[in-house]
């Protein structure tokens, strides 16, 4: 563990609005799924860096409900693009003790992304070393909707926060201490509303595929500099 990093004030759990794939390539030239390619390099990078810096949990929004209204071709080459990197990094997963998890409605994906995700989820299952969220689908209000509806079809007369977090695609994460998104836009787009209550917001100017460990240093480091005082004084 780097000596410029505090053992004692780690975030638990880091999540990544992983944004800017689109103009990295167009930057260069490149098409745009040029840049998404390269934003899968960038998130493995961030998954070595969080078994080296020993954060248990990392959830990374991948595709939004939202993200379906983009060009067809675009969206049949993210699925693809999916697929493949289930397949290239399943060992990734297995050898490490990584836990995979796909968070989102995923019943709209391919099927065969869906088996893809099945089989490495469960391969996974009992894996505890880091817990990796991928958001598929996802979208904060959507999720809001799918646990409503599971807690009336459950018939309860009471309903306590408790119950409502259960019921949230991220039920068994612990909400995140700081929510990442790069390449300097402002917004949370529909991710974890709800599981953001309290967490640190930190915007960055950098295109995601040009993430790198030194990035997610800085990042550890930045947590470390703010005050969560969660309402008290
Ligand atoms: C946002 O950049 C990125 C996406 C919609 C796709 C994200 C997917 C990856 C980074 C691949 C990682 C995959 C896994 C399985 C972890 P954008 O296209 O909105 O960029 P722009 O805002 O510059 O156009």
């Amino acid at each position: 563990m780097e000596d410029i990093l505090e053992h004692s004030s780690l975030p638990t759990h880091l999540a990544f609005i992983m944004d800017g794939n689109g103009r990295w390539a167009q930057k260069r030239g490149l098409p745009r799924i040029a840049g998404h390619q390269r934003g899968v390099r960038a998130a493995k990078i961030v998954l070595q860096s969080a078994m080296k810096y020993r954060i248990k949990y990392i959830t990374l929004y991948a595709f939004s409900t939202e993200n379906f209204n983009r060009p067809q071709s675009e969206v049949t080459f993210l699925m693809n693009l999916f697929r493949r990197s289930i397949k290239k990094y399943f060992k990734f997963f297995t050898k490490n003790d990584v836990k995979f998890r796909a968070i989102g409605d995923t019943s709209k994906l391919p099927d065969d992304l869906q088996q893809a995700i099945l089989k490495l989820q469960q391969k996974t299952a009992d894996a505890s070393s880091l817990v990796v969220n991928v958001a598929l689908n996802y979208g904060a209000r959507d999720e809001i909707v799918h646990a409503v509806q599971q807690l009336l079809d459950s018939k309860k007369d009471h309903v306590s926060w408790q119950d409502i977090r259960d019921n949230l695609y991220t039920a068994s994460t612990p909400d995140p201490d700081m929510i990442v998104r790069t390449s300097g836009e402002y917004r949370l787009s529909n991710f974890l509303l709800l599981q953001a209550a309290y967490s640190e917001l930190y915007f960055l100017k950098t295109y995601w595929p040009d993430v790198t460990e030194q990035t997610f240093i800085d990042i550890i480091q930045e947590f470390q500099k703010r005050d969560r005082r969660m309402g008290r004084i």
